[in-house]
This record gives C-alpha cells, sequence and structure tokens, in this order.
C-alpha cells in the first residue's frame, strides 16, 4: 500500500513537472522570442534607415554639384542665388519622396528656405542634429511635420523625416553648408513595418518550434519515466512474493535442522537403552531406562523449545539478552552431544578459561549456534579424530572486551573455493543435510553483535572463530 501511495505521488509529481515545464518554458521562450525580435529588427532596421539616408544625401549632392556653385552658399548677396535654389527645389522634388529643402551656412544659419522665407537669416546653431551635420555626419530626425509651422495643408498628416546632409566644396573640401532635406517617410515606414512583422514571424516560428520539440522530449521522457516506474512497482511485488517465498523455505528448512540434532540424540538414547535391555536385569536395568527415558524426555523438551526459537526466529525478532556463561552452556552441549561423539570414535578436548566473563547474549540463539557448529565438526571428523572446544578472553585497554570461542577438529577441512558459500543457505555436501546450519549460525552471531570466520585447523581440519562482544554485564 505504501509502494503504491509513494508512486502514485511520483507520477502526480511526473504530471506537474511536464505542466511546469511547459509553462516555465513558455515563459523563457516567450521572453527570449521578444529579445529576438527586438534585437533583430533594430539591426535590420538601422541597417535600412543608415542605407537610405546615404542614398538621399548621394543624390542630394550630386544635384547640387548640377545645379549650384560654392560662391552660391559663401555668397553674402543672396539674391540673385535665390533662383537657382529654387530651380534646385523644383528638380530635386521630383523625386517622389523629398518635398522640400532649407539650406544653412556651416554657422547654422539659414540662408535659403523653400516655404518660410521669414527663416532666412536667423541661427539655428542650437539644433543638434544640425550641429552633428556641421560636424560632417548625415542625420535623420524622424518627426511629424503636422508638429510644425512650416508645413504646408496637403503635407500636415504625413510622416515626415529631416535629412541633414552636410555639402562640400569639391575643389578644397571644406564645409560649404547644410541641407535639410524633408522626406516623406511613409515608404521608409512601410519598409521598416514589413521588416518588423518578418523579423517577428521569423522569431515566433523559431521560439514555437524550440517550444514544441522541446515539450514532446519532455513528454516523452516523463513517459519513459511512467512505464519504468510501473515496471519497478511490478518487479517490486514479484520481489517480495520471491521473498516471501525464500523466507518460507528458510523457516522449513530451518525447523528441519533445528529438530534434526535432539532427534539424533534421542535416536541415540533409544539405542542405548536397547542395549541395557539386552545386558542389564533388575533394579539395574530399571535405573538405567530411567535415566535413558529422562534424556529421551530432555531432547523432546529442547526439539519442542527449538521449534518454538525456530518459529520466532521466522519474525523479525531482536535477540532476548541476559548474561550468558558460555563455558557452561558449552559443557551442557558437550553432555548433550557425548554419546554421538562415543559412538562416531571421535575424542573431545575442552580446553575453557576458568575465568571467561559472562557475555550479554541470547541463551537460546548461543547454544543452536555452538550445536550447529560442534555437530558439523563431529559429522566431518573421521574416527580417532579430535575436536577441540577452546575459549579465551580478548582484552582492550585493559579491560575485557570480547570472549573467543573456537571450534576445530581433525577432520577434511572446507576447500578455499567453498568456504565463501558454507554461509549460503542450503549449501551441503550432506545426503541428508539441510544447508541451513551455519547460515542460521551467522544470523545468530551477527544479530548478537558478533562475528564469526572460517578458516584451516592446525591439522588441516576446520576451524571456527566465534567472537562476541562482552557487553554491558561485566
Ligand atoms: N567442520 C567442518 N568441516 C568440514 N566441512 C564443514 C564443516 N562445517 C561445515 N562444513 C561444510 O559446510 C556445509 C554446510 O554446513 P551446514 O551446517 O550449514 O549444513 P549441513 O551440516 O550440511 O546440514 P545440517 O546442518 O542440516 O546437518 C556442510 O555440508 C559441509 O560441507
Ligand atoms: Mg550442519
Amino acid at each position: 500500500m505504501k509502494v503504491a501511495a509513494k508512486i502514485n505521488s511520483f507520477l502526480f509529481q511526473q504530471a506537474s513537472l511536464t505542466t511546469r515545464f511547459a509553462v516555465h518554458s513558455l515563459i523563457c521562450i516567450g521572453i527570449m522570442t521578444v529579445a529576438l525580435w527586438f534585437l533583430v529588427s533594430n539591426y535590420l532596421i538601422n541597417g535600412i534607415l543608415r542605407r537610405e539616408w546615404e542614398t538621399t544625401a548621394q543624390f542630394v549632392r550630386t544635384e547640387v554639384r548640377e545645379f549650384l556653385t560654392a560662391e552660391d552658399f559663401t555668397t553674402k548677396d543672396r539674391k540673385p542665388v535665390g533662383p537657382k535654389f529654387a530651380a534646385l527645389l523644383r528638380h530635386i522634388t521630383l523625386m517622389p519622396d523629398i518635398l522640400r529643402f532649407n539650406v544653412y551656412n556651416p554657422q547654422g544659419v539659414a540662408i535659403w528656405a523653400a516655404v518660410d522665407k521669414k527663416l532666412v537669416g536667423r541661427s539655428f546653431a542650437d539644433n543638434d542634429k544640425l550641429q552633428e551635420a556641421i560636424q560632417g555626419k548625415v542625420v535623420a530626425n524622424m518627426s511629424f511635420l503636422s508638429q510644425k509651422e512650416n508645413v504646408s495643408e496637403r503635407d500636415s498628416s504625413k510622416k515626415v523625416v529631416e535629412v541633414f546632409i552636410p555639402i562640400y566644396s569639391e575643389v578644397t573640401r571644406e564645409l560649404l553648408g547644410v541641407m535639410e532635406i524633408h522626406k516623406r517617410a511613409d515608404s521608409i515606414d512601410r519598409d521598416i513595418r514589413e521588416a518588423r512583422i518578418v523579423v517577428l514571424l521569423g522569431a515566433l516560428c523559431g521560439g514555437l518550434l524550440l517550444y514544441l520539440s522541446l515539450f514532446a522530449i519532455v513528454r516523452q521522457a516523463a513517459r519513459k519515466i511512467k512505464e519504468q516506474e510501473e515496471n519497478l512497482l511490478k518487479v517490486q511485488s514479484d520481489l517480495v512474493a520471491s521473498q516471501r517465498m525464500a523466507a518460507v523455505g528458510e523457516i522449513a528448512a530451518a525447523v528441519a535442522h533445528g529438530i534434526g540434532n535432539p532427534l539424533s540424540s534421542i535416536r541415540a538414547a533409544a539405542q542405548v537403552a536397547k542395549l541395557d535391555f539386552d545386558e542389564c536385569e533388575g533394579p539395574d536395568l530399571q535405573q538405567k531406562t530411567l535415566t535413558t527415558l529422562d534424556e529421551i524426555i530432555q531432547q523432546v523438551d529442547r526439539v519442542q523449545k527449538r521449534m518454538r526459537g525456530l518459529l520466532n526466529f521466522a519474525k523479525p525478532m531482536e535477540p532476548r539478552q541476559t548474561p550468558v556463561e558460555i563455558n557452561s552452556l558449552l559443557s551442557d552441549i558437550v553432555d548433550v552431544l557425548r554419546p554421538r561423539f562415543a559412538e562416531a570414535g571421535v575424542s573431545l578436548q575442552l580446553d575453557l578459561e576458568k575465568s571467561l566473563p559472562k557475555a550479554q547474549l541470547d541463551a537460546n540463539h548461543v547454544e543452536q549456534i555452538f550445536m550447529g557448529l560442534i555437530t558439523n565438526a563431529l559429522e566431518a571428523t573421521p574416527k580417532g579424530g579430535r575436536v577441540t572446544i577452546r575459549t579465551h578472553t580478548l582484552t582492550g585497554n585493559g579491560s575485557a572486551t570480547n570472549v573467543h570461542i573456537c571450534i576445530e577438529d581433525t577432520g577434511e577441512g572446507i576447500p578455499v573455493d567453498s568456504r565463501e558459500r558454507v554461509f549460503d543457505p542450503f549449501f551441503t555436501t550432506k545426503p541428508d543435510g539441510t544447508g541451513i546450519g551455519l547460515p542460521l549460525a551467522k544470523k545468530f552471531v551477527e544479530r548478537n553483535g558478533g562475528k564469526i570466520i572460517v578458516s584451516d585447523g592446525i591439522s588441516g581440519g576446520a576451524k571456527f572463530d566465534v567472537v562476541f562482544p562482552v557487553g554491558r554485564s561485566n
């Protein structure tokens, strides 16, 4: 349920991610498109205008050269030159867009005006555009002439450009004057508008294409992620199912293992009873039979206890730790296994440190660990061999920190290549083995904060070292 809820919220986030991306990228690409439109159209329009003013200047200068001389600009007596300027005006206004012109001397004083003759003689030195033209630049000033006085009725509503063109002497290259050409701006305006529209369309198409392709990629990615999530959900549920199956198998094997050893002991006790029955009679037999029956009852109790322990083990359970005397626990296990040792002809050597401290452990776990390890050692050792059990204290900083238990045998040993696998569940080399003894032992050791290591014994057999922390009990 939790996983499904998590995935649902993830899918929701996924959907909102696509929407968020759609909105954010729309805003970004929108801003980019407008900026691009503004920059490119301005660049284009500036280019168009520059060319337009240069062409006008070139045309006007050619016409001036045709109609006027340098003296016509410089002479003090303006009356005789008036008709020449008027003739130039008539000629120049044949050009469709040119309306009229005024002429200024290099000091900014009007020396000829097409419409308002009162302007002649007035200084316009404070006009910025005129000043720039006097400095040698062709300058344009876009404005509505309707706002100005010197405009005829027919042009009052038209958009007009003033173009200031410096005129130079052909011989001396000195400035003769500045011509202020009034030009109709309709066609330029149209060109500018067209350029703006073309650039806007281009930028819009580019932006739209970019947006759509990005959106398609993100949507595809979101769909892929969703698909993968769904797959993951399926794999997860499969995994949970297979883990459950494995856990069931593990418990079954553990139960079989847990009752196998005590059952062997019960069988051995029954066999002893049978032998006693053959050999003894009277009160002697009665006493021996009673002892054997007690042992059998003890083993049955052990089976029951183990069954309970193993079933508990299936649940995720924390060890119930109490101070455990490992030496006496080992002695108890050895007592139980002694008949089997005798039967197998294997000797047992106990080398237990007397002052071994108690360790904070789950006694049931510890019993199962060593029952498994000692049984393995017994089963691996041929007749005449020996199993040694040692314990001693490991100290650190002057105090007991760990207890070390070593089970060593003189059996066939464990080949290096299968040494890693002996702790894998169900790994066994025995016809009736479950292969759960060592994995279970490892699990119990680790749950109690310990470590288990397998290595070669001195005489070629196997050696299992178990180290437990002493814990708080001491
Ligand atoms: N002391 C040992 N000497 C040699 N081989 C060992 C020793 N202890 C364990 N093994 C190997 O490790 C394998 C796994 O041991 P484990 O105790 O997990 O299962 P098992 O003994 O085969 O089965 P079960 O414990 O159910 O009787 C054994 O089959 C054996 O091959
Ligand atoms: Mg075993």
